[in-house]
């Protein structure tokens, strides 16, 4: 039967990142991933059948309130060649129309890839009838080539192994939602798209001399995190989040050719992050491959957090977003 499917999916934000490829195009990574749910950021998909004789189209919301318009050629690409993956997996070659728009300003430089991949995946093999576990879904999601969107299928929080291609491993939950009410407050100190793709990123990590050296650490760190997320202690977790997600950096800046992710307004806002600390505010800050800040802390600093964050020199904006349950099928179709 031809079902027409919306799906809205979370983005989510990473403890221990995934950063290094061994093949980019099926985003099979080198080491393993503990991430957040998010649960404002989302974006939100439908996959529609169209007549045999209408073309197929993949549209997007450019901005809240706008119409939606043919997506850019790139983005466009990378949803075909999923839906082609998709329709394979299926065993159905349905003709199909995609529409999708971002809770979140699609100019402010959030990771939209995650949300996106996880959205498109669940609506289009909804509307493609296929019977998949949570797992299968996660395995599918990455195989857009967007590893975070492995994470985004589910919520709470997440752990993605290190799978070595093997389509069979796939992310699980660590714990849910409910578990641990952590906030993310993120200062958007540059809302363009980044200089440098994360596929790139990923390809070109292994030239830094870092690349081995944080491998090693990685153990320790996923160790740690998953520890201080069964004991919801931010005092343990803080310090090797900051430090994983200056490590993510450090290997980007010393790639070949080298890669800058952070503006001055990164610095001032990591600098802004130490003072509360010193304010006794339990803080502490993560980056993805772009100059925005996600800072993590309790319900009780978030008001705190985010007036510190807007009074920082060059933060265009502050969002808040906390901990969400995951992904879920809605009524109401992206028109
Ligand atoms: O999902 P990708 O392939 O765009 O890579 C995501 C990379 C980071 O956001 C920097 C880290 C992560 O694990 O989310």
């Amino acid at each position: 039967m031809n079902r027409d499917a919306t799906y809205e999916a979370p983005s989510n934000i990473a403890f221990v990142k995934y950063w290094g490829a061994r093949d980019p195009d099926r985003a099979v990574p080198w080491n393993r991933s503990i991430s957040m749910t998010l649960d404002r950021c989302r974006t939100r998909c439908t996959v529609e059948h169209v007549r045999s004789r209408e073309a197929e189209q993949v549209l997007f919301r450019p901005a809240p309130g706008a119409p939606l318009a043919p997506a850019p050629g790139p983005f466009a690409a990378r949803v075909t060649a999923h839906l082609d993956r998709l329709r394979r997996a299926s065993g159905r070659d349905a003709r199909l129309r995609v529409a999708t728009e971002n809770s979140f300003p699609a100019a402010a430089g959030l990771a939209s890839s995650a949300s996106g991949f996880a959205a498109l995946t669940l609506a289009a093999t909804a509307a493609l009838g296929v019977h998949a576990t949570p797992g299968e879904l996660s395995s599918l999601a990455r195989q857009s080539g967007s590893g975070s969107a492995a994470r985004s299928v589910f919520g709470g929080y997440v752990e993605w192994p290190r799978d070595f291609g093997d389509e069979s491993v796939s992310a699980h939950v660590l714990a849910p939602a409910e578990h641990w009410d952590l906030r993310d407050v993120i200062a958007v100190v540059d809302a363009s798209p980044k200089p440098v793709s994360s596929r790139d990123g990923h390809l070109r990590a292994t030239t830094s001399p870092y690349f081995d050296r944080r491998l090693d650490r990685i153990d320790r760190r996923v160790e740690a995190v998953r520890a201080a997320i069964a004991e919801r202690s931010l005092e343990r977790m803080g310090p090797v989040i900051e430090d994983e997600a200056i490590d993510l950096h450090l290997i980007a800046m010393s790639s070949a050719p080298p890669i800058f992710y952070w503006k001055p307004a990164t610095l001032a806002v990591l600098e802004a992050v130490r003072r509360l600390r010193d304010d006794r505010t339990a803080a502490w800050a993560t980056m993805d491959a772009g100059a925005n800040v996600h800072v993590i802390c309790d319900p009780a600093s978030e008001d705190k957090v985010a007036r510190a964050l807007q009074r920082v020199p060059g933060v265009q904006s502050v969002l808040r977003d906390r901990v969400g349950p995951g992904p879920r099928a809605v009524a109401e179709p992206v028109r």
